[in-house]
Protein backbone atom coordinates (compact mmCIF):
# COMPACT_ATOMS: atom_id res chain seq x y z
CA UNK A 1 0.00 0.00 0.00
CA UNK A 2 1.82 3.56 -1.04
CA UNK A 3 1.61 5.79 1.95
CA UNK A 4 -0.17 9.20 1.77
CA UNK A 5 0.97 12.22 3.22
CA UNK A 6 -0.89 15.64 3.24
CA UNK A 7 0.86 19.36 2.98
CA UNK A 8 -1.81 22.15 4.22
CA UNK A 9 -0.69 25.85 3.31
CA UNK A 10 -1.64 28.70 5.55
CA UNK A 11 1.02 30.52 5.87
CA UNK A 12 -0.34 33.47 4.04
CA UNK A 13 -1.21 36.75 6.00
CA UNK A 14 -4.96 36.90 3.75
CA UNK A 15 -4.37 40.61 3.00
CA UNK A 16 -7.94 40.73 1.22
CA UNK A 17 -9.55 39.97 4.26
CA UNK A 18 -8.84 42.83 5.62
CA UNK A 19 -8.67 41.48 9.32
CA UNK A 20 -7.26 40.78 12.50
CA UNK A 21 -8.16 37.24 12.41
CA UNK A 22 -6.32 35.40 10.30
CA UNK A 23 -7.70 34.32 7.23
CA UNK A 24 -7.46 30.49 8.11
CA UNK A 25 -10.12 30.82 11.34
CA UNK A 26 -12.76 32.69 9.50
CA UNK A 27 -15.54 30.76 9.88
CA UNK A 28 -17.40 28.85 7.38
CA UNK A 29 -20.95 27.23 8.73
CA UNK A 30 -19.38 28.18 12.36
CA UNK A 31 -16.08 26.26 11.98
CA UNK A 32 -12.59 28.27 10.96
CA UNK A 33 -12.18 27.49 6.78
CA UNK A 34 -9.38 25.22 7.36
CA UNK A 35 -10.77 22.75 10.01
CA UNK A 36 -13.50 21.85 6.88
CA UNK A 37 -10.12 21.03 4.93
CA UNK A 38 -8.70 18.97 7.62
CA UNK A 39 -11.94 16.98 8.50
CA UNK A 40 -11.99 16.07 4.74
CA UNK A 41 -8.55 14.81 4.38
CA UNK A 42 -9.07 12.83 7.34
CA UNK A 43 -11.31 11.08 6.14
CA UNK A 44 -9.10 9.80 2.95
CA UNK A 45 -6.62 7.86 5.23
CA UNK A 46 -3.49 9.48 5.62
CA UNK A 47 -0.11 8.73 7.21
CA UNK A 48 0.40 12.49 8.26
CA UNK A 49 -0.67 16.07 7.84
CA UNK A 50 1.58 18.99 7.96
CA UNK A 51 0.03 22.15 7.94
CA UNK A 52 2.53 25.03 6.97
CA UNK A 53 1.77 28.09 9.16
CA UNK A 54 3.13 31.48 9.44
CA UNK A 55 1.85 34.93 9.69
CA UNK A 56 -0.71 34.35 13.05
CA UNK A 57 1.46 30.75 13.29
CA UNK A 58 0.20 31.05 17.20
CA UNK A 59 -3.92 31.34 16.62
CA UNK A 60 -4.03 28.68 13.80
CA UNK A 61 -1.47 26.02 15.78
CA UNK A 62 -3.97 27.00 18.58
CA UNK A 63 -7.59 26.21 16.67
CA UNK A 64 -6.30 22.85 14.34
CA UNK A 65 -4.67 21.01 17.56
CA UNK A 66 -3.50 17.76 17.35
CA UNK A 67 -5.03 17.00 14.44
CA UNK A 68 -2.05 18.03 12.20
CA UNK A 69 1.20 18.44 12.93
CA UNK A 70 2.86 21.68 12.07
CA UNK A 71 6.07 23.55 9.98
CA UNK A 72 6.72 27.17 10.32
CA UNK A 73 7.32 29.15 6.51
CA UNK A 74 9.35 32.52 8.48
CA UNK A 75 8.79 34.42 5.82
CA UNK A 76 6.13 34.20 2.78
CA UNK A 77 8.22 33.62 -0.30
CA UNK A 78 5.51 32.31 -2.10
CA UNK A 79 3.73 28.32 -2.47
CA UNK A 80 6.67 26.82 -3.58
CA UNK A 81 8.84 27.84 -0.74
CA UNK A 82 5.55 26.92 1.55
CA UNK A 83 5.40 23.33 0.62
CA UNK A 84 9.80 23.07 0.88
CA UNK A 85 9.00 23.90 4.39
CA UNK A 86 7.71 20.40 5.23
CA UNK A 87 11.10 18.81 3.99
CA UNK A 88 11.96 18.29 7.42
CA UNK A 89 9.09 16.39 8.17
CA UNK A 90 8.03 14.87 4.76
CA UNK A 91 11.67 14.55 2.70
CA UNK A 92 13.04 11.30 3.48
CA UNK A 93 9.71 9.11 2.38
CA UNK A 94 8.05 7.23 -0.35
CA UNK A 95 4.63 7.87 -1.06
CA UNK A 96 1.96 10.53 -2.76
CA UNK A 97 1.71 13.87 -1.65
CA UNK A 98 -1.64 15.64 -1.49
CA UNK A 99 -0.64 19.58 -1.27
CA UNK A 100 -4.05 21.69 -0.86
CA UNK A 101 -4.57 25.40 0.26
CA UNK A 102 -6.17 25.43 3.39
CA UNK A 103 -8.15 28.59 1.92
CA UNK A 104 -10.10 25.93 -0.16
CA UNK A 105 -12.88 24.57 2.14
CA UNK A 106 -15.37 23.45 0.10
CA UNK A 107 -13.44 20.59 -1.66
CA UNK A 108 -14.59 17.05 -1.15
CA UNK A 109 -13.22 13.50 0.54
CA UNK A 110 -14.90 12.43 -2.81
CA UNK A 111 -12.98 15.21 -5.04
CA UNK A 112 -9.70 14.18 -3.14
CA UNK A 113 -10.04 10.76 -3.41
CA UNK A 114 -10.62 10.67 -7.17
CA UNK A 115 -7.71 13.00 -7.50
CA UNK A 116 -5.63 11.03 -5.55
CA UNK A 117 -7.00 7.26 -7.46
CA UNK A 118 -6.35 9.52 -10.39
CA UNK A 119 -2.73 10.44 -10.03
CA UNK A 120 -1.94 6.65 -9.05
CA UNK A 121 -3.77 5.18 -11.53
CA UNK A 122 -2.09 7.08 -14.26
CA UNK A 123 1.21 6.88 -12.89
CA UNK A 124 2.15 10.49 -12.91
CA UNK A 125 4.68 12.19 -10.96
CA UNK A 126 2.44 15.29 -10.43
CA UNK A 127 -1.85 15.72 -10.58
CA UNK A 128 -3.17 18.09 -10.53
CA UNK A 129 -6.74 19.35 -9.88
CA UNK A 130 -8.26 21.45 -12.40
CA UNK A 131 -12.07 23.19 -13.52
CA UNK A 132 -13.13 24.77 -15.81
CA UNK A 133 -14.13 28.63 -14.50
CA UNK A 134 -17.05 30.69 -15.54
CA UNK A 135 -14.72 33.69 -14.68
CA UNK A 136 -10.59 32.56 -14.76
CA UNK A 137 -9.29 35.88 -13.77
CA UNK A 138 -6.90 35.73 -10.99
CA UNK A 139 -6.62 32.28 -11.13
CA UNK A 140 -3.45 30.15 -12.56
CA UNK A 141 -4.25 28.79 -15.69
CA UNK A 142 -3.42 25.01 -17.21
CA UNK A 143 -1.38 25.29 -20.90
CA UNK A 144 -1.77 21.90 -22.73
CA UNK A 145 0.19 21.52 -25.75
CA UNK A 146 -1.40 20.29 -29.24
CA UNK A 147 -1.38 16.24 -27.82
CA UNK A 148 -3.82 18.11 -24.67
CA UNK A 149 -0.61 17.04 -22.56
CA UNK A 150 -0.12 19.19 -19.56
CA UNK A 151 2.91 21.53 -20.34
CA UNK A 152 2.09 23.65 -17.26
CA UNK A 153 0.65 26.18 -15.10
CA UNK A 154 1.15 29.91 -15.51
CA UNK A 155 0.07 32.64 -13.26
CA UNK A 156 -2.65 35.28 -14.13
CA UNK A 157 -0.27 38.01 -13.33
CA UNK A 158 2.29 36.23 -15.66
CA UNK A 159 0.43 35.26 -18.45
CA UNK A 160 0.14 36.52 -22.11
CA UNK A 161 -3.20 37.71 -23.35
CA UNK A 162 -3.65 34.37 -25.74
CA UNK A 163 -2.52 32.37 -22.08
CA UNK A 164 -5.22 34.56 -20.20
CA UNK A 165 -8.33 33.24 -22.25
CA UNK A 166 -7.70 29.73 -20.78
CA UNK A 167 -10.45 28.57 -18.71
CA UNK A 168 -9.06 25.19 -16.95
CA UNK A 169 -7.93 26.69 -14.19
CA UNK A 170 -5.46 25.29 -11.31
CA UNK A 171 -7.40 25.10 -8.25
CA UNK A 172 -4.34 24.69 -5.95
CA UNK A 173 -4.58 21.12 -5.42
CA UNK A 174 -2.44 18.77 -6.23
CA UNK A 175 -1.11 14.95 -6.05
CA UNK A 176 2.99 14.63 -5.94
CA UNK A 177 4.96 11.32 -6.00
CA UNK A 178 6.69 12.90 -2.59
CA UNK A 179 9.90 12.51 -3.95
CA UNK A 180 10.18 14.27 -7.10
CA UNK A 181 7.81 16.62 -5.37
CA UNK A 182 10.84 18.21 -2.92
CA UNK A 183 13.17 17.43 -5.91
CA UNK A 184 11.76 19.43 -7.93
CA UNK A 185 10.99 22.26 -5.42
CA UNK A 186 15.08 22.74 -4.93
CA UNK A 187 14.91 23.63 -8.22
CA UNK A 188 12.18 26.42 -8.87
CA UNK A 189 13.14 30.22 -8.88
CA UNK A 190 11.44 33.39 -8.00
CA UNK A 191 11.62 34.92 -11.64
CA UNK A 192 8.26 36.26 -12.08
CA UNK A 193 5.77 38.84 -12.01
CA UNK A 194 5.22 38.16 -8.47
CA UNK A 195 9.04 37.48 -7.10
CA UNK A 196 7.76 34.44 -5.11
CA UNK A 197 8.66 30.80 -5.46
CA UNK A 198 5.64 29.12 -7.05
CA UNK A 199 4.48 25.92 -6.47
CA UNK A 200 2.94 25.72 -9.84
CA UNK A 201 6.46 25.72 -11.34
CA UNK A 202 7.20 22.00 -10.14
CA UNK A 203 4.75 21.01 -13.02
CA UNK A 204 7.17 22.71 -15.69
CA UNK A 205 10.47 21.16 -14.10
CA UNK A 206 8.78 17.82 -13.78
CA UNK A 207 7.57 17.79 -17.70
CA UNK A 208 10.97 18.89 -18.40
CA UNK A 209 12.77 15.95 -16.92
CA UNK A 210 10.37 13.84 -19.00
CA UNK A 211 8.37 12.88 -16.30
CA UNK A 212 4.27 11.94 -16.30
CA UNK A 213 2.86 14.89 -15.57
CA UNK A 214 -1.17 15.11 -15.62
CA UNK A 215 -4.10 17.13 -14.84
CA UNK A 216 -7.39 15.86 -13.18
CA UNK A 217 -10.77 18.31 -14.09
CA UNK A 218 -13.58 17.98 -11.59
CA UNK A 219 -16.86 19.17 -13.31
CA UNK A 220 -17.13 21.16 -9.67
CA UNK A 221 -16.14 24.32 -10.15
CA UNK A 222 -17.78 25.72 -7.20
CA UNK A 223 -16.13 23.31 -4.92
CA UNK A 224 -12.63 24.13 -5.90
CA UNK A 225 -13.18 28.14 -4.73
CA UNK A 226 -10.68 29.69 -2.57
CA UNK A 227 -11.65 31.97 -0.20
CA UNK A 228 -9.42 35.66 -0.65
CA UNK A 229 -12.02 38.22 0.17
CA UNK A 230 -14.98 38.50 2.29
CA UNK A 231 -17.26 38.28 -0.84
CA UNK A 232 -16.04 34.91 -1.58
CA UNK A 233 -16.58 33.89 2.24
CA UNK A 234 -20.25 34.78 1.86
CA UNK A 235 -20.01 32.59 -1.36
CA UNK A 236 -18.35 30.03 0.45
CA UNK A 237 -20.68 30.07 3.37
CA UNK A 238 -24.08 29.58 0.87
CA UNK A 239 -22.62 26.95 -0.92
CA UNK A 240 -21.50 25.21 2.33
CA UNK A 241 -25.01 26.17 3.78
CA UNK A 242 -26.91 24.38 0.99
CA UNK A 243 -25.15 21.31 1.80
CA UNK A 244 -26.24 20.98 5.13
CA UNK A 245 -29.61 22.29 4.60
CA UNK A 246 -29.78 19.36 1.73
CA UNK A 247 -28.41 16.57 4.26
CA UNK A 248 -30.89 17.28 6.73
CA UNK A 249 -34.09 17.34 4.55
CA UNK A 250 -32.30 14.11 2.71
CA UNK A 251 -33.00 13.24 5.99
CA UNK A 252 -36.45 13.62 6.96
CA UNK A 253 -36.62 17.50 7.92
CA UNK A 254 -38.67 19.87 6.39
CA UNK A 255 -36.95 23.20 5.91
CA UNK A 256 -39.51 25.60 4.27
CA UNK A 257 -37.30 28.20 2.90
CA UNK A 258 -33.80 26.42 2.99
CA UNK A 259 -32.29 30.05 1.66
CA UNK A 260 -33.35 31.17 5.00
CA UNK A 261 -32.39 28.69 7.23
CA UNK A 262 -28.85 28.61 8.90
CA UNK A 263 -28.02 25.61 10.37
CA UNK A 264 -24.10 24.96 11.47
CA UNK A 265 -21.94 21.85 11.04
CA UNK A 266 -22.06 20.59 14.78
CA UNK A 267 -25.98 20.18 14.36
CA UNK A 268 -27.90 16.90 14.79
CA UNK A 269 -31.80 17.17 13.36
CA UNK A 270 -34.01 14.39 13.95
CA UNK A 271 -36.58 13.28 11.35
CA UNK A 272 -39.99 15.39 11.07
CA UNK A 273 -38.26 18.31 12.19
CA UNK A 274 -40.30 21.06 10.65
CA UNK A 275 -38.07 24.77 10.42
CA UNK A 276 -39.55 27.51 9.37
CA UNK A 277 -37.91 30.82 7.93
CA UNK A 278 -35.65 32.81 9.61
CA UNK A 279 -34.27 30.27 12.03
CA UNK A 280 -30.35 30.12 12.90
CA UNK A 281 -29.69 26.81 14.74
CA UNK A 282 -25.35 26.45 15.75
CA UNK A 283 -22.95 25.40 17.70
CA UNK A 284 -23.03 21.48 19.68
CA UNK A 285 -27.18 21.50 19.02
CA UNK A 286 -29.65 18.64 18.91
CA UNK A 287 -32.48 18.54 18.00
CA UNK A 288 -35.15 15.53 18.54
CA UNK A 289 -38.13 14.30 16.53
CA UNK A 290 -41.06 16.65 15.39
CA UNK A 291 -39.50 19.50 16.87
CA UNK A 292 -41.02 22.81 15.26
CA UNK A 293 -38.45 25.85 15.04
CA UNK A 294 -39.31 29.37 13.82
CA UNK A 295 -40.00 31.68 12.17
CA UNK A 296 -37.47 33.57 13.44
CA UNK A 297 -35.75 31.46 15.90
CA UNK A 298 -32.12 31.65 17.37
CA UNK A 299 -31.01 28.44 19.06
CA UNK A 300 -27.25 27.69 20.20
CA UNK A 301 -25.34 25.03 21.83
CA UNK A 302 -29.17 23.49 23.05
CA UNK A 303 -30.76 20.04 23.13
CA UNK A 304 -34.46 20.47 22.09
CA UNK A 305 -36.66 16.90 22.88
CA UNK A 306 -39.46 15.48 21.20
CA UNK A 307 -42.63 17.18 19.62
CA UNK A 308 -41.55 20.72 21.00
CA UNK A 309 -42.34 24.28 19.70
CA UNK A 310 -39.88 27.16 19.77
CA UNK A 311 -41.35 30.52 17.96
CA UNK A 312 -39.64 33.40 17.30
CA UNK A 313 -37.46 32.47 20.43
CA UNK A 314 -33.47 32.76 21.24
CA UNK A 315 -32.19 29.74 23.03
CA UNK A 316 -28.77 29.42 24.66
CA UNK A 317 -26.45 26.59 26.39
CA UNK A 318 -29.88 24.91 27.92
CA UNK A 319 -32.12 21.85 27.66
CA UNK A 320 -35.24 21.43 26.57
CA UNK A 321 -37.51 18.99 27.24
CA UNK A 322 -40.00 17.43 25.18
CA UNK A 323 -43.51 18.72 24.30
CA UNK A 324 -42.26 22.08 25.43
CA UNK A 325 -44.02 25.21 24.24
CA UNK A 326 -41.41 28.21 23.80
CA UNK A 327 -42.39 31.93 22.93
CA UNK A 328 -43.53 33.69 20.82
CA UNK A 329 -40.81 36.10 22.38
CA UNK A 330 -39.03 33.90 25.06
CA UNK A 331 -35.67 34.66 25.92
CA UNK A 332 -34.09 31.50 27.11
CA UNK A 333 -30.40 31.65 28.66
CA UNK A 334 -27.32 29.39 29.72
CA UNK A 335 -28.10 26.46 31.83
CA UNK A 336 -32.03 26.54 31.59
CA UNK A 337 -33.18 22.53 31.86
CA UNK A 338 -36.75 21.93 31.74
CA UNK A 339 -38.88 18.76 32.07
CA UNK A 340 -42.03 17.36 30.17
CA UNK A 341 -44.92 19.37 28.58
CA UNK A 342 -43.74 23.27 30.30
CA UNK A 343 -44.35 26.06 28.97
CA UNK A 344 -42.55 29.50 28.53
CA UNK A 345 -44.40 31.86 27.07
CA UNK A 346 -43.89 35.56 25.35
CA UNK A 347 -42.01 38.33 27.00
CA UNK A 348 -40.46 35.58 29.58
CA UNK A 349 -36.50 35.60 30.00
CA UNK A 350 -35.71 32.49 31.59
CA UNK A 351 -32.02 31.99 33.11
CA UNK A 352 -29.98 28.89 35.03
CA UNK A 353 -33.34 27.65 36.33
CA UNK A 354 -34.59 24.15 36.02
CA UNK A 355 -38.15 23.51 35.60
CA UNK A 356 -39.92 20.69 36.55
CA UNK A 357 -42.59 18.75 33.99
CA UNK A 358 -46.36 20.63 33.44
CA UNK A 359 -45.36 23.81 34.67
CA UNK A 360 -45.81 27.31 32.89
CA UNK A 361 -44.22 30.58 32.78
CA UNK A 362 -46.90 31.89 30.05
CA UNK A 363 -46.17 35.79 30.22
CA UNK A 364 -44.00 38.62 31.15
CA UNK A 365 -41.77 37.57 33.53
CA UNK A 366 -37.93 37.23 34.79
CA UNK A 367 -37.08 33.78 36.47
CA UNK A 368 -33.52 33.42 37.13
CA UNK A 369 -31.34 30.95 39.29
CA UNK A 370 -34.45 29.54 40.20
CA UNK A 371 -35.66 26.00 40.80
CA UNK A 372 -39.38 24.90 39.74
CA UNK A 373 -41.33 22.29 40.39
CA UNK A 374 -43.74 20.02 38.62
CA UNK A 375 -47.26 21.49 38.38
CA UNK A 376 -46.62 25.38 38.78
CA UNK A 377 -47.93 27.49 37.54
CA UNK A 378 -46.21 31.38 37.58
CA UNK A 379 -48.42 34.26 36.87
CA UNK A 380 -47.20 37.35 34.89
CA UNK A 381 -45.05 39.30 35.58
CA UNK A 382 -43.57 37.63 38.34
CA UNK A 383 -39.86 38.46 39.33
CA UNK A 384 -37.32 37.03 41.38
CA UNK A 385 -35.14 39.18 42.31
CA UNK A 386 -32.21 37.28 42.60
CA UNK A 387 -28.98 40.05 42.29
CA UNK A 388 -29.26 42.65 45.36
CA UNK A 389 -25.79 44.32 43.39
CA UNK A 390 -23.35 41.79 44.59
CA UNK A 391 -24.79 38.54 44.81
CA UNK A 392 -26.78 36.07 42.83
CA UNK A 393 -29.47 34.09 45.00
CA UNK A 394 -31.59 31.33 44.75
CA UNK A 395 -35.74 30.99 44.80
CA UNK A 396 -36.99 27.82 44.86
CA UNK A 397 -41.00 27.14 43.90
CA UNK A 398 -42.07 23.84 45.18
CA UNK A 399 -44.75 21.08 43.27
CA UNK A 400 -48.41 22.44 42.60
CA UNK A 401 -47.22 26.31 43.85
CA UNK A 402 -49.32 29.54 42.30
CA UNK A 403 -47.67 33.04 42.10
CA UNK A 404 -50.07 35.47 41.66
CA UNK A 405 -49.23 38.21 38.62
CA UNK A 406 -47.00 40.40 39.27
CA UNK A 407 -45.14 39.34 42.19
CA UNK A 408 -41.92 39.72 43.09
CA UNK A 409 -39.91 36.69 44.82
CA UNK A 410 -36.85 38.58 46.96
CA UNK A 411 -34.10 35.71 46.49
CA UNK A 412 -33.05 33.78 48.60
CA UNK A 413 -36.78 33.00 49.14
CA UNK A 414 -38.55 29.25 48.74
CA UNK A 415 -41.99 28.96 48.16
CA UNK A 416 -43.66 25.53 49.60
CA UNK A 417 -45.36 23.18 47.99
CA UNK A 418 -49.31 24.00 47.26
CA UNK A 419 -48.87 27.28 48.42
CA UNK A 420 -50.60 30.48 47.01
CA UNK A 421 -48.50 33.88 46.54
CA UNK A 422 -51.06 36.64 46.00
CA UNK A 423 -51.22 38.73 43.03
CA UNK A 424 -49.07 42.04 43.67
CA UNK A 425 -47.01 40.62 46.41
CA UNK A 426 -43.44 41.08 47.24
CA UNK A 427 -42.11 38.13 49.17
CA UNK A 428 -39.08 38.57 51.31
CA UNK A 429 -39.76 35.65 53.69
CA UNK A 430 -40.17 31.74 52.89
CA UNK A 431 -43.28 30.28 52.42
CA UNK A 432 -44.57 27.50 54.09
CA UNK A 433 -46.42 25.07 52.07
CA UNK A 434 -50.08 25.23 51.67
CA UNK A 435 -49.96 28.62 52.66
CA UNK A 436 -51.64 31.72 51.31
CA UNK A 437 -48.83 34.60 51.62
CA UNK A 438 -49.99 38.38 50.84
CA UNK A 439 -47.53 41.01 51.15
CA UNK A 440 -48.90 43.75 49.51
CA UNK A 441 -50.28 47.06 51.13
CA UNK A 442 -54.11 46.99 52.29
CA UNK A 443 -56.53 48.59 49.95
CA UNK A 444 -58.56 51.95 51.35
CA UNK A 445 -61.55 53.11 49.48
CA UNK A 446 -62.34 56.94 50.72
CA UNK A 447 -65.71 57.26 49.84
CA UNK A 448 -66.46 60.69 47.93
CA UNK A 449 -63.07 61.55 48.45
CA UNK A 450 -62.64 62.28 43.84
CA UNK A 451 -66.14 64.40 43.79
CA UNK A 452 -64.68 66.38 46.48
CA UNK A 453 -61.02 66.79 45.12
CA UNK A 454 -62.70 67.94 41.49
CA UNK A 455 -65.11 70.75 42.88
CA UNK A 456 -61.90 72.04 44.96
C1 LIG B 1 -2.68 29.95 -5.99
C2 LIG B 1 -1.96 29.34 -7.20
C3 LIG B 1 -2.84 29.52 -8.43
C4 LIG B 1 -4.20 28.90 -8.21
C5 LIG B 1 -4.85 29.44 -6.92
C6 LIG B 1 -6.09 28.63 -6.58
C7 LIG B 1 0.47 29.58 -6.89
C8 LIG B 1 1.67 30.34 -7.28
N1 LIG B 1 -0.69 30.00 -7.41
O1 LIG B 1 -2.81 31.35 -6.20
O2 LIG B 1 -2.23 28.91 -9.58
O3 LIG B 1 -5.05 29.13 -9.31
O4 LIG B 1 -3.95 29.31 -5.79
O5 LIG B 1 -6.80 29.17 -5.51
O6 LIG B 1 0.58 28.61 -6.16
N2 LIG B 1 0.76 30.49 1.17
C9 LIG B 1 1.76 30.17 2.07
N3 LIG B 1 2.97 30.78 1.96
C10 LIG B 1 3.25 31.67 1.00
C11 LIG B 1 2.23 32.00 0.07
C12 LIG B 1 1.00 31.40 0.19
O7 LIG B 1 1.53 29.35 2.96
O8 LIG B 1 4.39 32.14 0.98
C13 LIG B 1 -0.55 29.83 1.29
C14 LIG B 1 -1.68 30.77 1.58
O9 LIG B 1 -1.91 30.88 2.97
C15 LIG B 1 -2.86 30.10 0.87
C16 LIG B 1 -2.22 29.32 -0.25
O10 LIG B 1 -0.85 29.23 0.05
O11 LIG B 1 -3.53 29.17 1.70
C17 LIG B 1 -2.41 29.98 -1.61
O12 LIG B 1 -1.87 31.29 -1.57
P1 LIG B 1 -2.59 32.49 -2.29
O13 LIG B 1 -1.76 33.71 -2.11
O14 LIG B 1 -4.02 32.55 -1.90
O15 LIG B 1 -2.44 32.00 -3.84
P2 LIG B 1 -3.31 32.42 -5.07
O16 LIG B 1 -2.89 33.76 -5.54
O17 LIG B 1 -4.74 32.23 -4.75
CA1 LIG C 1 -6.01 31.75 -2.83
Amino acid sequence: MVKRFAIILAAGKGTRMKSELHKMLHSVVGRPMIQHVIEQLQSIQLDEMATVVGHGAEEVTKKIGHESKFVTQEEQLGTGHAVLQAETLLGNVDGTTIVVCGDTPLITKETYQALIDHHEKVGSKGTILTAKAPNPTGYGRVIRNDKNQVERIVEHKDATEQERLVDEINTGTYCFDNQALFWALKKVSNDNAQGEYYLTDVIEILKNESENVSAFMTPEFEETMGINNRVDLSEAEKVMRRRINEHHMNNGVTIIDPDQTYIHADVTIAQDVIIYPGSIITGQTTIGPAVEIGPHTEIDQSTIERATKIRQSVVQGSHIGEEADIGPYAYVRPETTTQRNVKIGSFVEVKKTAVDENSKIPHLSYIGDTEIGKNVNVGCGTITVNYDGKQKHKSNIADHAFIGCNSNLIAPVSIGEGAYVAAGSTITKDVPGEALSIGRARQVNKEGYATRFKKQ
